[in-house]
C-alpha cells in the first residue's frame, strides 16, 4: 500500500515548546499537517507558531500544563473549535530527575508520575472521540529507552515511562478493530534541554539528534493505516 499523506491532517503535540516536540511540530508543517502546539512557555510556543507559519504552514498553540487534567480536555475542544477535526495525537510533554531513589523529592516523583504517564492517559481520554471519528488515526505515545530497561538512579522515570509503554501496548489493542493506531517511541539519549534537569548519563556527542526521532515519528505515521509498529525503538549506537 502507498505511503500515508499527512497533508491536511491535523496533529495534536504536547510538549512543543522545545526538543523532540518543536521538532516533531515544524517537521509535521512542512508534509502539510497542521500542528496544534500544548506546553506551558508561551514565548517559546509563539515563536514556534510564527516559523512555521512564515513558511507556509498551519500551526496554533495553546499555553497549558498537561498536569492539570481538566485542561487537557479543555485544549482538546480549544483545538477542535479551530482545526475541527483531529487525526494525530502525540504524548510528547515529559521530563526526567535523576538521583538516587532517597534523594528524590516528592514534588519530583509527583512531577514525572503526572506529567509523563497521568497526563497522556488523560489526554488519551480527552482526544479518543475525536480521533475515533476521524480513524484512520494515530496515537504516538513518546517513551524512553527506560520504558525497556532499568536503571540505576532512574527508578521512578523508569516506572513512569515503562508505565507509558503497558498503557500504550493495551490501548493499542483496545483501539485496533476502531481503527485507530498506537506507537511508543522508545528513545535512548537525544540531545535536547532534557539534559538540563535530567543529570546525563551519556557524552552529548554521542547522543542522537532530534532529526532521528522525527524521522521515526514520520515512519511510522506515514506508514498505511493497515500496518502496525506497536513500538519503535532508537538509540545512540555506543561502542
Ligand atoms: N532527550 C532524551 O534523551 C529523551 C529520550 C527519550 C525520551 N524522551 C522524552 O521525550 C519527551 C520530550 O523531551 P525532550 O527531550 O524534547 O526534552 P525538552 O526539550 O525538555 O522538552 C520537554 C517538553 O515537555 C514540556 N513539558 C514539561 N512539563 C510540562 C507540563 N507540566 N505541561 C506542559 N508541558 C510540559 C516542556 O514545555 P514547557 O516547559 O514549556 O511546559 C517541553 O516542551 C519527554 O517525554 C522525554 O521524557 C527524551
Amino acid at each position: 500500500m502507498a505511503d500515508q499523506s499527512l497533508e491536511g491532517k491535523v496533529a495534536l503535540i504536547t510538549g512543543a515548546s522545545s526538543g523532540l516536540g518543536r521538532a516533531f511540530a515544524i517537521h509535521l508543517a512542512r508534509v502539510g499537517a497542521k500542528v496544534f502546539l500544548v506546553a506551558r512557555r508561551e514565548e517559546l510556543l509563539h515563536a514556534v507558531v510564527e516559523e512555521i507559519t512564515r513558511s507556509g504552514g498551519d500551526a496554533a498553540y495553546h499555553v497549558a500544563d498537561v498536569r492539570i487534567a481538566p485542561s487537557l480536555f479543555d485544549l482538546v475542544d480549544v483545538l477542535l473549535s479551530r482545526f475541527k477535526r483531529l487525526d494525530v495525537l502525540i504524548n510528547n510533554a515529559g521530563l526526567g530527575y535523576r538521583a538516587p531513589l532517597l534523594e528524590l523529592k516528592r514534588s519530583e516523583i509527583q512531577e514525572m508520575l503526572e506529567t509523563d504517564l497521568h497526563a497522556a492517559i488523560y489526554l488519551c481520554q480527552a482526544a479518543l472521540n475525536a480521533l475515533l471519528k476521524s480513524a484512520p488515526s494515530d496515537i504516538v505515545n513518546i517513551c524512553s529507552y527506560a520504558a525497556l530497561e532499568g536503571f540505576a538512579e532512574q527508578t521512578v522515570y523508569c516506572a513512569a515511562k515503562s508505565g507509558l509503554l503497558g498503557f500504550s501496548r493495551a490501548l493499542a489493542q483496545e483501539l485496533k478493530p476502531a481503527n485507530v493506531r498506537v506507537t511508543a517511541i522508545c528513545a535512548g539519549s537525544t540531545d535536547t534541554e532534557f539534559f538540563d534537569r535530567f543529570r546525563p548519563t551519556l557524552d552529548p556527542a554521542r547522543r542522537l539528534a532530534v532529526e532521528d526521532a522525527v524521522r521515526a515519528l514520520l515512519y511510522v505515521l506515514t506508514s498505511p493505516p493497515n500496518v502496525l509498529h506497536g513500538e519503535i525503538v532508537i538509540r545512540p549506537r555506543v561502542v
